[in-house]
């Protein structure tokens, strides 16, 4: 298998063919979305898909870059991007000293990070030293906490004008794309036609120049709680809970293993 997606395939999509970008966590599922994507990205929303906690504020820089080395290994054609966890790209130094590590241990092909024209500088540290750099605007679900909970963005025109300053700074500061997520689609749309890099939408309509869904919500594995922009594919949770079950039964009453399945 070799390298199917560059970044000049996706910045040449800008306003073309729609660009899927799906996370991933670990080699296995990595290497079963790789062939039917453009992107993969290792997000921190592993900390609550993968390992239950209620948000993605605790994940850690280690837990991103072991579990991106695992993507890569599974995924070998598609986009790779690494999340940068909460509270690693504080500042400048530490941003770099962080994406350098992504770069050095594992394949990513670059790293995302969240906020607004307030981390345009470290945005630009960040290519300017070689590492390509996709941004995250609209709702953030690093600042869940301090904003005391998920909220879409972009209902006001004041919110509206500070979502177009924002990608038009993260843009000017070098990122690659943008990912914008959980906001109005008129200015998911405005900003995709304004900017020259490509924008990747999830809960921010259709017209971006892709989507992002996280695996385990499109794959209908989490049902609990099914916001508005996910759509299920399959009945993941249905589907394992029949298949475990049936296991259970038939381990239980020996009809499993059968004479083919023993040596
Ligand atoms: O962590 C993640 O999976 C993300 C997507 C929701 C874009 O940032």
């Amino acid at each position: 298998m070799k390298k199917r997606v560059f970044l000049r395939d996706l910045q040449n999509s800008k306003g073309g063919e729609k660009i899927v970008m799906i996370t991933a966590y670990d080699a296995l599922f990595a290497s079963l979305f790789d062939p039917h994507v453009d992107a993969i990205l290792v997000g921190d929303s592993l900390n609550m898909s993968f390992a239950g906690k209620p948000d993605t504020l605790s994940a850690t820089m280690d837990q991103m870059i072991y579990h991106t080395q695992a993507v890569c290994q599974g995924a070998k054609e598609s986009y790779i991007i690494c999340d940068m966890p909460f509270g690693s790209y504080t500042n400048c130094d530490e941003a770099l000293k962080n994406a350098t590590r992504v770069y050095q241990e594992t394949e990513a092909d670059a790293v995302k990070l969240e906020g607004g024209r307030y981390r345009a500088d470290i945005i630009k540290h960040l290519t300017q030293n070689e590492i390509a750099v996709i941004g995250h605007i609209g709702l953030k679900p690093q600042s869940a906490r301090s904003e005391g909970g998920y909220y879409v963005k972009g209902k006001t025109q004041e919110e509206k004008e500070s979502l177009l300053e924002d990608a038009l700074s993260i843009q000017d500061a070098g990122a690659v794309a943008l990912v914008i997520e959980g906001v109005k689609p008129d200015i998911a749309e405005e900003i995709t036609n304004k900017l020259t890099i490509p924008t990747i939408g999830i809960g921010a309509g259709a017209e971006t120049d892709g989507q992002v869904l996280v695996w385990s919500d499109m794959l209908g594995f989490f049902d609990t709680f099914v916001p508005k922009f996910v759509k299920h594919y399959m009945s993941g949770s249905k589907e394992v809970q029949e298949a475990v079950k049936q296991y259970a039964k038939e381990v239980k009453n020996s009809s499993f293993p059968e004479p083919k399945h023993t040596y």
